[in-house]
């Protein structure tokens, strides 16, 4: 069939051409904009889900949601090593200045300028390829304490003073918010109670790998005061089949019935499963309806593309201890891994795991869903891990 057609779009970020499934949390969202922008508290919101569930995809389609309702909108994705500050000082600085070009009175923006001025040089951030080039003198004694706990929030509660004066409101998107330390979450979680104190608006959207348990203890209820943690998953079944066959009848094409099911059994109805399924075996048939057999002759070449594009993604940098670590936890078992089972089957003691556990998280490959409990991030790895070293122990 016409491959320029094909309405499929596997990728990282790649946007459907159906959203399916996603319309309470879109809806959710659209409320928290509304309720805001009228001066009313609510709370933020924090995707959480595993690798290829349409995080990144949601968050776009909520930005351009918020920017449709009026909102500023900062977009930043966290990275293994940019600090929050790296990321948020320059965008904040254009949303300032295009804040400043707006009609009005200038002094709360001017304001906001120099307390951004004052937190760029305490956290001596180096813009080598990027002058600040704020032409103003810092504000002393606000945001420039060097503790980003304090100076995030001042710094954020200068911006939304800015923005309120003219009549704006601000959304701020961060995609793999996992990737911040602790003290980052911890600075962006108080960031939000000062806004709700005030009722100021700006508004924070996150989507990373669940980390709750990251919040635990002391933050955590006061992290469930401030955010919602919308749980991003695979589709349901129908919702799965709607994602195949939606964007394939609006071209004049179908599954047979079997096919359809088939993929959605294989997929089990994980976003970019589907986008792959449905993409390969577009190019695979001669014809409508799409059958069984084009389904089940498709299989090897999309397992290894999956390999390539998808389950390999940091998969090439990790050591061979760090390998075996995940083949150990595929081995163990389908679900949540106990790190002292898998300590049992490596033959070695748990605390001798620790060091290899923590560069796996840090690498954004497994995270904790409860204490005590290993799981990877990235859904069906445990059987990547089993093409990849098939012999276990491995020879
Ligand atoms: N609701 C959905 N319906 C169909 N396909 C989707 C949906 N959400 C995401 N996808 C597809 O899934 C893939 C992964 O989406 P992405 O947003 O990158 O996931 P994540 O950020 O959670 O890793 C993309 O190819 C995207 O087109
Ligand atoms: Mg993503």
């Amino acid at each position: 069939m016409d491959s320029i057609q094909n309405p499929f779009s596997p990728g990282a970020g790649s946007p459907p051409s159906d959203l399916v499934g996603r319309d309470q949390v879109l809806r959710q969202a659209q409320i928290l904009f509304g309720r805001v922008k009228q001066g009313k508290s609510e709370k933020s919101l924090l995707l959480t889900g595993l690798r290829g569930v349409g995080k990144t995809v949601l968050l776009n389609a909520m930005s351009r949601e918020a920017e449709r309702l009026g909102y500023e909108t900062i977009f930043v994705e966290a990275h293994e090593d940019k600090t929050l500050a790296l990321l948020l000082a320059p965008r904040l600085r254009n949303l300032l200045y295009k804040l400043d070009r707006m009609e009005g009175a200038k002094d709360k923006i001017k304001r906001a300028l120099a307390v951004l001025k004052g937190f760029v040089g305490s956290i001596k951030l180096t813009f080598q390829d990027l002058p600040i080039g704020i032409d103003l003198e810092p504000e002393k004694g606000s945001a420039d304490s060097g503790d980003l706990e304090i100076d995030l929030p001042e710094l954020l509660m200068a911006v939304a003073e800015a923005a309120q004066s003219r009549g704006v409101a601000v959304a701020i998107l961060i995609d793999e918010i996992q990737y911040f330390g602790e003290k980052e979450l911890s600075a962006l979680i108080m960031s939000m109670h000062r806004m709700q104190q005030r009722q100021l608006p700006l508004i924070l959207l996150g989507a990373g790998l669940p980390i709750l348990p990251r919040l635990a203890g002391e933050s955590k209820s006061y992290a469930e005061r401030l955010f919602a943690f919308p749980p991003i998953g695979p589709l349901e079944p129908e919702d799965a089949r709607k994602a195949l066959q939606d964007p394939v009848s609006a071209l004049g094409v179908r599954y047979e019935t079997d096919a359809l099911e088939e993929m959605v059994k294989l997929t089990q109805g994980y976003p970019y499963f589907l986008q792959e399924w449905g993409y390969q075996t577009w190019s695979q048939a001669e014809s409508s309806p799409i059958t069984l057999d084009v389904v089940r002759g498709a299989r090897s070449a999309i397992t290894q593309r999956l390999d390539e594009n998808f389950f390999r993604v940091r998969f090439d940098r990790l050591t061979p201890a760090e390998k075996l670590f995940l083949r150990g936890m595929a081995e163990v078992g389908s679900q949540a891994c106990r790190i002292g089972d898998l300590a049992e089957l490596l033959q070695v003691k748990v605390g001798s795991l620790s060091p290899r556990r923590a560069a796996l998280i840090h690498k954004g490959m497994i995270y904790s869903p409860s204490h005590g409990d290993l799981d990877f991030t990235v859904p069906l790895f445990g059987e990547f891990m089993r093409r990849q070293i098939p012999a276990f122990p491995p020879k």
